[in-house]
């Protein structure tokens, strides 16, 4: 089908849907008639993570795609996820659904301004978090996600020089744990920096048996309060295995439908932001995406992802060697 330049410009097909269309159903036989696999972070909105046939974080999403025999992905969730895909699966067409969804901490750390910083320490090894662009991940050793950045780091030998980016957080409280001294790139997830201390302390003290759950790239005042720290599936995992009834959750709120479907006896109580009167946290990219959108995509086979054949034949590797490393340690 056809694209309309008008759509091009936008980033997105914003064709109304036909009254009367049973979206979920259409969706879903697009998908049967394509071929097609939707896959969907916890981050985006519940009715986008139902009609996934995978919910993952970052680390099984991108195991999910290097294995899927489907011939089209979409991928409901950021850029860069779509770009890891399309980085595995050269040959599949990688959809996301808006390409306006986009991610603070891969806009914090340009190809150009780390490729300087990584030239300017010629002897360093260079790990990157998923949440970078293709041309960051080409400038990479080997690329880690909340899930396994732990086990990665300590893989290398205790004196080895790393640079860790771009997430300041995720690098502080990975050298704490670690007693590693990696140099750091300042970059940060907008949402998460949001996480205000005092907020989650006053509901802490209105719900004093609630356990405080919380991702890494909070800052390192938050995750010091936490009674775990991790991704969003190891957020999820904990709150289905732990014995306590209450959670205060700090990380992005869509974590929270996947929680509350699994445990709908316990509670769970968003973090709040700090600087606004909202309950929950949401990142604003994740949440572009929308069932309109993901229809139209399916029916136009567009946005898809695509990465400069160059950038992806490099950037291939370090994303390769963390799903090796991942294999090898069960994770
Ligand atoms: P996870 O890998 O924990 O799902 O995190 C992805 C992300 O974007 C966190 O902000
Ligand atoms: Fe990126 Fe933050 Fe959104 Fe995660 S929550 S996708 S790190 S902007």
């Amino acid at each position: 089908m056809i694209v309309d330049n008008k759509w091009k410009e936008l980033g997105y097909v914003n064709e109304p849907i036909p009254e009367g269309t049973d979206i979920k159903a259409e969706i879903r036989r697009m998908c049967k008639e394509k071929n097609a696999v939707i896959m969907a972070h916890y981050y985006t909105d519940g009715e986008i993570q139902d009609i996934a046939d995978f919910i993952g974080d970052s680390l099984a999403l991108a195991q999910k795609a290097a294995k899927t025999e489907a011939d089209i992905i979409v991928m409901c969730g950021v850029h860069f996820m779509g770009e890891t895909n399309k980085i595995l699966c050269p040959d599949k067409v990688v959809l996301v659904p808006d390409l306006n969804a986009t991610c603070s901490l891969a806009e914090s750390c340009p190809a150009k301004e780390f490729g300087d910083f990584v030239k300017a320490h010629p002897d360093y090894t260079v790990v990157s978090y998923v949440n970078t662009t293709a041309a960051t991940k080409a400038l990479t050793d080997v690329v880690v996600t909340s899930s396994n950045a732990r086990q990665i780091v300590e893989s290398f030998p205790q004196d080895e020089k790393i640079i860790f980016g771009p997430d300041q957080n995720l690098g502080n409280y990975i050298n704490s744990i670690t007693g590693r001294n990696m140099l750091l790139w300042n970059g940060a997830c907008h949402v998460h920096e949001k996480f205000s201390l005092e907020k989650i302390l006053q509901l802490k003290a209105e719900h004093p048996k609630a356990k405080i759950l919380v991702h890494p790239e909070c800052k390192g005042a938050v995750v010091k309060v936490a009674d775990k720290v991790g991704s969003t599936a190891a957020l999820l995992k904990f709150s289905i295995s732990d014995e306590a009834t209450e959670f205060i959750v700090a990380t992005e709120s869509g974590i929270l439908h996947e929680m509350q479907k699994a445990c709908p006896d316990k509670t769970f109580i968003p973090a709040p932001p700090e600087d606004s009167t909202c309950a929950c946290n949401e990142c604003n990219f994740m949440k572009l995406i929308t069932m309109q959108k993901l229809y139209n995509c399916l029916k136009y086979e567009w946005p898809t992802v695509e990465v400069d054949k160059d950038i992806a034949e490099k950037a291939v590797k370090p994303i390769n060697k963390m799903l090796e490393i991942s294999e090898k340690l069960g994770i």
